[in-house]
C-alpha cells in the first residue's frame, strides 16, 4: 500500500503552488517577473518531483498541468482551434537522451530523425489566414483561450498580411491555414528602444522579451509598431492538422510563404547530432541578433508525431533544451556617475564581479535617476542582473535590501569638471553644460574614433584620457595636429604603436562623408541618417548651411532631426570645428565621384558581410561611379544584395524577399560587363 503523504509534504506542495501561481501571474499577465526563469524552473521541477512521489496529491489545477496565465481584460478572448501547448523542458543532455529513449521505445525504432531549431525567447502567437489574408492574431493566453491582438500583430513587419496565390499554390496549401511562431525583439531594436526611452525619460525595459510581450499586449497598436518587433514562424496547421509528412516540409513551406523562419534549423539523425547542435549553438548564440534561450527538438515525421500524441501539457514528440540562464545575483558596491557626450549624467552600478554566462560582469548602467527610483536600488543591495547577447548587462530588480544600504543621490557638481549640474524639474536628465568639460570631450573623441564612425583603431579610452588630461587634444580637430613626439610621450605607448596611431588618424581623412556626419555626434543623427544625408548633400559645408525644409526633404528625416542638425551647425563653436577639420585635411565630398558609366542607373545595391577584395565602402563607391545607389536596408525595391563572409540579417531578408543575391565575384563580373 502506498504510504499516506505526511502533512509537511502537503504543506510544501501547497506552498510551491502558491509561489508558482504568483510568479506565473507576474510573468504571463503583468510581463513583470520577480525572479529569474531559472529560479522559476527550479520551483517547478521541485513541485513536479514531489507530485511524482505522491500522485494522490496531484490536483487538476496544479501549475504542473497548466500552461500559462489568464488573459487580461481589455482584449477579446478567442478560443484556439487547437490548444497552444507548452513544451517539456530538458536541462541536461542526459534528459535529452531520456526523451530520445522514450520516443524510440514507444515507436520501436532504433534511430529517430529530429529537427533541432532555435528556441526563440519571445511571446508565442497564432496567426490565422483566410482567403490568403491575415484575419486574426491571437496570443497564447492560457493555452486554450488567448487574446485577440490582430491590430497589433498587423504592425509587425515580418508578418505577411496577404499571401501571394502563386506562393500558396507552390507550397501546395489552401488559402485557409494557421501559422504559429514567436514575436520577439532583436538586441538592436531593444537597445535602440531603451536609448530612446533614456532620451525622452520613458520607462526603461529590463529585457527584449518583456518589451516585446508588452508591446503585443497594449491597446494602442502604434506602440507595437514603434517597438520594431519581429516574428519567427515555426509551425503550420491546416484544419487543425500538420499538412505535410515532415516538419522540415512545414519549415520550407513557411519560408516559401515569406514568413520569417530561422535558417539555422538542422535535420539530425539521432540524438547525438541533436546534442552536437545544442553545443554548437551554445557557443554561437551570443552572436545572434536576437536572444534564444534554448533549442527545440521535434520529431520530424508527422506520422510519428501523431502516434506519440500529447500529454495534458505538452507534445510527447518535442522537447525544449534550455541553456543555463544568463542571469545572476550580485551586490551593488557603489553607484557612480558617468558624463556622456551630451553632458548627461548616467548612474552606473559598480557590482561585485560575477560570472554571467561565462563573462565577468562588474558594472551595469542604471540609465537615469527615474530608473534608479523605479528599481528602488541603493548601494549595498543585492540585485538580479541579466546579460543577453553582447549587449550591456541590465539590472532587473532588487532581490534583497542591504543591511546598511545607502541611497544614491545625483551629485550637484560634475564629477569631472566640478561645474554645477543642470536639472530642469520634470525632465529626466541631469546635465553638465560646461562645453569644456573633459568628460564630454573624451566621450566625443571616443565616439568620433569608434568603428562605425571614423574607425581610428588604437584610439581607446586610455589614450583619450591622457590626450585630454595632458591638454594635447581638446576636440576632434586637434587629433590632426598631433605630433609623433606627443604620442610617444604617452604612457604605455611604444614608438611603433605611436606610428600606427598616427597612421590611423591620417587614414581617417579618407573616410566617407557619411561617416564624418555620424562621427560629429549630432543629437539624433545615427549611422543610417548620416548615410542618407551624405547621399543628399555633396559636402559637409552644404549640409551645414541647409535649412530645415531642405533637410526634411531627405527621406526619413523628420522635423526633430532636421531641427537638431540646424541647431548643431548654428553653434559658432561647431562651425569653427568644421573649418579646422577641413584645414586639417578632413573634407570628404560626394562630388569628387568619378562617373564611369550609367549602367547601374536605377539599380539599388545592398552589401552585407566581409568582402575579400575591397571594403564595403569601396564597393559602394564603385556602384555609385556606375550610376547605382547603395542602401543600408533590404527591401522589395532592392535589386542586388552582395553577400560576403559572415553575412547578417540582410542576407536572410534578401532570401525572404527573393532579391537577387550576388557573391563578390559575381558582383565583379557585373562591374566588368558592358
Ligand atoms: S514549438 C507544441 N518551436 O517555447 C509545440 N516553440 O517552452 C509548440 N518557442 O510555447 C511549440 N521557439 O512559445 C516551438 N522553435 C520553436 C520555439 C518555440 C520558442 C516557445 C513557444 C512555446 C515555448 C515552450
Amino acid at each position: 500500500m502506498a504510504k499516506a503523504a505526511p502533512a509537511s509534504i502537503r504543506k510544501e506542495i501547497e506552498g510551491l503552488r502558491e509561489k508558482l501561481r504568483h510568479h506565473e501571474y507576474r510573468y504571463y499577465v503583468l510581463d513583470d517577473p520577480e525572479i529569474s526563469d531559472a529560479a522559476y524552473d527550479r520551483l517547478m521541477q521541485k513541485l513536479q518531483a514531489l507530485e511524482a512521489g505522491y500522485p494522490e496529491l496531484v490536483t487538476p489545477d496544479s501549475p504542473t498541468v497548466r500552461v500559462g496565465g489568464t488573459p487580461r481584460d481589455g482584449f477579446q478572448t478567442v478560443q484556439h482551434a487547437r490548444a497552444m501547448l507548452s513544451l517539456d523542458n530538458a536541462f541536461s543532455y542526459d534528459a535529452l537522451r531520456d526523451f530520445d529513449r522514450r520516443v524510440r521505445e514507444s515507436i520501436g525504432k532504433e534511430k529517430i530523425e529530429y529537427i533541432a531549431e532555435h528556441k526563440f525567447d519571445g511571446l508565442s502567437i497564432s496567426l490565422q489566414y483566410a482567403g490568403g489574408r491575415l484575419v486574426r492574431g491571437v496570443t497564447r493566453g492560457d493555452g486554450t483561450t488567448g487574446e485577440d491582438v490582430t491590430p497589433n500583430v498587423k504592425t509587425i513587419r515580418s508578418i505577411p498580411l496577404q499571401m501571394d496565390a502563386a506562393a500558396l499554390k507552390k507550397a501546395k496549401l489552401p488559402s485557409v491555414f494557421e501559422v504559429r511562431g514567436e514575436v520577439l525583439m532583436t538586441h538592436k531594436a531593444f537597445e535602440a528602444l531603451n536609448r530612446q526611452q533614456e532620451l525622452t525619460g520613458g520607462k526603461i525595459f529590463v529585457n527584449a522579451r518583456n518589451s516585446a510581450a508588452g508591446a503585443v499586449r497594449v491597446l494602442d497598436p502604434s506602440i507595437t509598431a514603434a517597438r520594431r518587433l519581429d516574428f519567427f514562424a515555426y509551425y503550420l496547421f491546416v484544419d487543425g492538422k500538420v499538412p505535410f509528412p515532415k516538419h522540415s516540409d512545414s519549415l520550407g513551406a513557411l519560408k516559401q510563404l515569406r514568413f520569417r523562419a530561422s535558417d539555422d534549423w538542422k535535420l539530425c539523425h539521432g540524438i547525438d547530432e541533436v546534442i552536437a547542435y545544442c553545443d554548437d549553438w551554445d557557443a554561437k548564440r551570443e552572436k545572434l541578433p536576437y536572444e534564444i534561450d534554448g533549442v527545440v527538438i521535434k520529431v520530424n515525421a508527422t506520422a510519428i508525431q501523431n502516434e506519440l500524441g500529447f500529454t495534458a501539457k505538452a507534445p510527447r514528440w518535442a522537447i525544449a533544451f534550455k541553456y543555463p540562464a544568463r542571469q545572476e545575483t550580485t551586490v551593488v558596491n557603489d553607484i557612480i556617475v558617468q558624463v556622456g557626450r551630451t553632458g548627461a549624467l548616467t548612474p552606473v552600478a559598480m557590482l561585485e564581479p560575477v560570472q554571467v554566462g561565462g563573462v565577468t560582469v562588474s558594472r551595469s548602467t542604471l540609465h537615469n535617476m527615474d530608473e534608479v527610483e523605479r528599481l528602488g536600488v541603493q548601494i549595498g543591495d543585492t540585485v538580479l542582473i541579466e546579460r543577453a547577447g553582447e549587449v550591456i548587462p541590465h539590472v532587473l530588480k532588487v532581490v534583497k535590501e542591504g543591511k546598511n544600504r545607502k541611497p544614491f543621490r545625483m551629485p550637484r557638481h560634475c564629477p569631472e569638471c566640478h561645474s554645477a549640474i543642470h536639472h530642469v524639474d520634470g525632465e529626466v536628465a541631469y546635465r553638465c553644460v560646461n562645453a569644456a568639460c573633459p568628460a564630454k570631450r573624451k566621450e566625443s573623441l571616443l565616439h568620433y574614433a569608434s568603428r562605425h564612425a571614423m574607425n581610428i583603431d588604437g584610439l581607446g579610452d586610455k589614450i583619450v584620457d591622457q590626450l585630454v588630461d595632458k591638454g594635447l587634444v581638446k576636440d576632434v580637430a586637434d587629433l590632426y595636429a598631433l605630433k609623433e613626439d606627443d604620442v610617444v610621450a604617452l604612457d604605455r605607448m611604444a614608438e611603433k604603436s605611436a606610428q600606427n596611431l598616427l597612421e590611423e588618424i591620417e587614414g581617417s581623412k579618407k573616410c566617407s562623408l557619411a561617416r564624418l556626419i555620424y562621427a560629429l555626434g549630432i543629437f539624433s543623427v545615427g549611422e543610417r541618417t548620416g548615410q542618407l544625408l551624405a547621399e543628399h548633400f555633396s559636402s559637409l559645408e552644404e549640409l551645414a548651411s541647409a535649412k530645415e525644409e531642405q533637410l526634411e526633404a531627405v527621406h526619413e528625416v523628420g522635423p526633430k532631426v532636421a531641427a537638431s542638425i540646424v541647431e548643431f551647425f548654428s553653434e559658432p563653436a561647431n562651425r569653427q570645428l568644421i573649418k579646422r577639420l577641413n584645414r586639417g585635411g578632413v573634407h570628404p565630398t560626394a562630388e569628387k565621384r568619378e562617373v564611369k558609366s550609367e549602367k547601374f542607373r536605377g539599380k539599388s545595391f545592398v552589401f552585407t558581410g566581409g568582402l575579400a577584395n575591397r571594403s564595403r565602402e569601396e564597393a559602394g563607391e564603385l556602384v555609385q561611379q556606375h550610376g547605382g545607389k547603395v542602401s543600408g536596408t533590404v527591401s522589395k525595391k532592392t535589386d542586388y544584395v552582395v553577400v560576403g563572409t559572415d553575412p547578417g540579417s540582410k542576407y536572410e531578408k534578401a532570401k525572404e524577399l527573393g532579391v537577387t543575391i550576388l557573391t563578390e565575384s559575381e558582383f565583379e563580373r557585373l562591374l566588368e560587363a558592358k
